[in-house]
């Protein structure tokens, strides 16, 4: 069967950013930082909010039907990503569910147990985890070669050993965009009894993965970044909750959605999630559709095409100039559609407030992984300029683009 081709027009018909007027004539390149919310998910928030904006899991109707929408949005996240339902959480973010993993993970260490931390890392999968030394856990780095920001898994063999605990690392980085070795990682990590944290925030815009074939045992993303609410996605696998102390009220200790989240549950974000995969799901029939246990991987198959095609021409674009350091590979296949770079001559910011005037919408800055800018040599102060993309963008705006550079740089 022939590959199909995304229909982009489709596409940009499920996104009403591209049709409001006050964003007309602009283009858009910080998804990175938060992708356009696409149609459904505007639809499920309006009828949430017009019909059953209330308690779920009553006895009536608006009440049963919200809770109904939830236990749906659970089911629907799960079959995507291949785990269990009761593997499923919604939690305010991922920073935050960062920050109460590290909570549970202090209940249940020793003294002298070591987390390794990949030095590739937002700064939401290190923090936390580097605060527990005060409470006597060995924090191992786990450094990136400094040219190239890239991660080596011959460095990391030297560093585990059978007190190490927990591996974390980023899916891919949300500055260098290198896409890691998730499933040798997790094999190096069980192999030595310990487990994998993976934060998925900057792979998932480019198509949900396979979780199961991965082989993590926590893995994490923002689904604000996926065309949906600003919400953090948290799976913990079975074979991580020995490690982890139950962080919610005692009576919902037991309740899967619930015991690694503190934060009252936000429903209208819960239930309005399940527009993402109304989404996906509408994208997957308009390009012919298939087994349904497949669509996942069919439409990551869309997602990836589309964009490793945008993003070869602007990598060539900016492997011909000399006066930018690219962070992170030049090779497209290895890297998500997250550009960012540093001009030899021009400050960052100055870079990023121009390309604005010509129409670019892009972010400059630390993108909070200063501690991967310092490691690089780059000033966190000025951070980079960070061009990143999704299945949507169209060619004309990556052209606009790379038109805008020519006249700035
Ligand atoms: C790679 C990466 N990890 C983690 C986060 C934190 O996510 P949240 O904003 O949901 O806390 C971000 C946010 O930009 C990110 O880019």
């Amino acid at each position: 069967m022939a590959k199909a081709t995304l229909d982009l027009h489709f596409v940009r018909q499920q996104f009403p950013a591209f049709s409001e007027p006050s964003l007309k004539g602009q283009a858009f390149f910080e998804n990175a930082g938060g992708s356009y919310m696409c149609q459904n998910v505007i639809d499920r928030f309006s009828a949430i909010y017009h019909q059953r904006k209330l308690q779920p899991y009553y006895a009536f109707k608006a009440s049963a039907e919200l809770g109904a929408e939830m236990d749906l949005a659970h089911q629907r996240m799960a079959r995507y990503l291949n785990v269990d339902i009761d593997e499923v959480m919604f939690g305010p973010s991922t920073s935050q569910n960062t920050y109460v993993l590290a909570q549970a993970l202090k209940e249940r260490l020793k003294p002298g147990d070591g987390i390794i931390i990949s030095g590739q890392e937002h700064e939401a999968n290190t923090g936390v985890w580097r605060r527990l030394e005060a409470a006597g856990m060995r924090i191992i780095i786990w450094e990136v070669d400094p040219s190239s920001g890239q991660l080596d898994l011959n460095d990391l063999e030297g560093l585990i050993d059978d007190k190490i605990k927990m591996v974390a690392m980023t899916h891919c980085s949300n500055l260098v965009a290198d896409i890691n070795p998730v499933r040798k990682v997790a094999d190096m990590a069980h192999a030595a009894g310990a487990i994998l944290l993976v934060d998925g925030v900057s792979y998932c815009p480019h198509g949900f993965p396979d979780l199961d074939a991965l082989g993590a045992d926590i893995y994490l993303f923002s689904s604000y970044k996926t065309y949906g609410p600003h919400q953090g996605v948290m799976v913990i696998r079975k074979s991580a909750r020995y490690l982890l102390a139950p962080q919610a009220h005692y009576f919902n200790h037991d309740v899967p959605s619930k015991w690694m989240v503190p934060a009252g549950p936000d429903h209208a974000q819960i239930a309005a999630a399940n527009g993402m995969m109304d989404y996906f799901d509408a994208l997957d029939a308009h390009h012919g559709g298939g087994d349904d246990a497949m669509r996942p991987r069919r439409v990551e198959a869309l997602f990836h095409a589309a964009e490793q095609e945008n993003l070869k021409v602007m990598l060539d674009y900016l492997g011909q100039r000399n006066d930018i350091r690219l962070l992170g590979p030049s090779d497209a296949t290895r890297r998500a559609p997250t550009v960012s770079f540093v001009s030899s001559r021009l400050a960052s910011q100055d870079i990023a407030k121009q390309l604005a005037s010509h129409g670019i919408m892009v972010g400059g800055g630390d993108f909070y992984a200063v501690r991967l800018l310092e490691t690089m040599g780059v000033n966190a102060n000025d951070g980079a300029v960070r061009l990143s993309f999704v299945h949507y963008t169209s060619r004309d705006e990556i052209n606009a683009a790379l038109k805008a550079l020519d006249q700035v740089l």
